[in-house]
C-alpha cells in the first residue's frame, strides 16, 4: 500500500516536471501564441457574424491580444526549434528569418492600426476581419506546414 502510494507519487512527479519543461519550450510558447490570436479572431467572427452583440471592449481585448502576441511570436523560433512538439512550423522561416519577422510585425501593425480606428459596429467588425485576416493567410502560406 505505501509503496504503490510512494509510486504514484513519483509518477506524478515525474509527470509534472515534463509538463514544466514542455510548456516552457518555444515550440509550445508560439502554438499557443498562435491560438490566442485565433481565440481573438473567433471573438470577432462572432460578432461579424451576428451571434453576438457587438461590444467594443471585445473587440479592444482580441485587437489588443493579437498585436501583443504578434510581436512576442517571431521570438519564438531559435535555432535549434524547428522540430517537436508537433510545430508546423516551415523550415522556411529560418532560411528567410527577416521576412518571417517583417510579417508578424505586419500582423501587430495591422492590429494597432484598426485599434486605432476601432470598428463601430458589426459592419465595421468584418472588415476588421478581412483586414487581420488577410495577414494570416499570407504569413500562413509561407511559413505553416499543412500537416
Ligand atoms: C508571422 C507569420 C504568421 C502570422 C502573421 C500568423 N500566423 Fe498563425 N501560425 C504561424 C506559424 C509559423 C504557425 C505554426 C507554429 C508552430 O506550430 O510552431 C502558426 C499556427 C497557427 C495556429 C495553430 C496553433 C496551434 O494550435 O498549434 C493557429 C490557430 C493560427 N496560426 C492562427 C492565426 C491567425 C488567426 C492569424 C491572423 C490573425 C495568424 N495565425 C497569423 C505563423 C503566422
Amino acid at each position: 500500500m505505501m509503496l504503490k502510494r510512494l509510486m504514484a507519487a513519483a509518477v506524478l512527479a515525474a509527470f509534472a516536471a515534463g509538463v514544466a519543461v514542455a510548456a516552457d519550450e518555444p515550440q509550445v510558447l508560439r502554438q499557443q501564441m498562435m491560438k490566442k490570436i485565433g481565440g481573438s479572431m473567433g471573438a470577432m467572427g462572432a460578432i461579424a457574424k451576428g451571434e453576438k452583440p457587438f461590444d467594443a471592449d471585445v473587440v479592444k481585448a482580441a485587437l489588443t491580444t493579437i498585436e501583443e502576441n504578434a510581436r512576442a511570436f517571431p521570438d519564438q523560433f531559435p535555432a535549434g526549434t524547428e522540430t517537436g512538439f508537433e510545430t508546423e512550423a516551415s523550415p522556411k522561416i529560418w532560411e528567410n528569418m527577416d521576412d518571417f519577422k517583417a510579417e508578424a510585425a505586419k500582423l501587430a501593425e495591422v492590429a494597432e492600426a484598426q485599434l486605432a480606428s476601432m470598428p463601430v459596429d458589426q459592419a465595421g467588425v468584418g472588415a476588421t476581419l478581412k483586414a487581420v485576416g488577410a495577414v494570416c493567410g499570407e504569413c500562413h502560406q509561407s511559413y505553416r506546414m499543412k500537416k
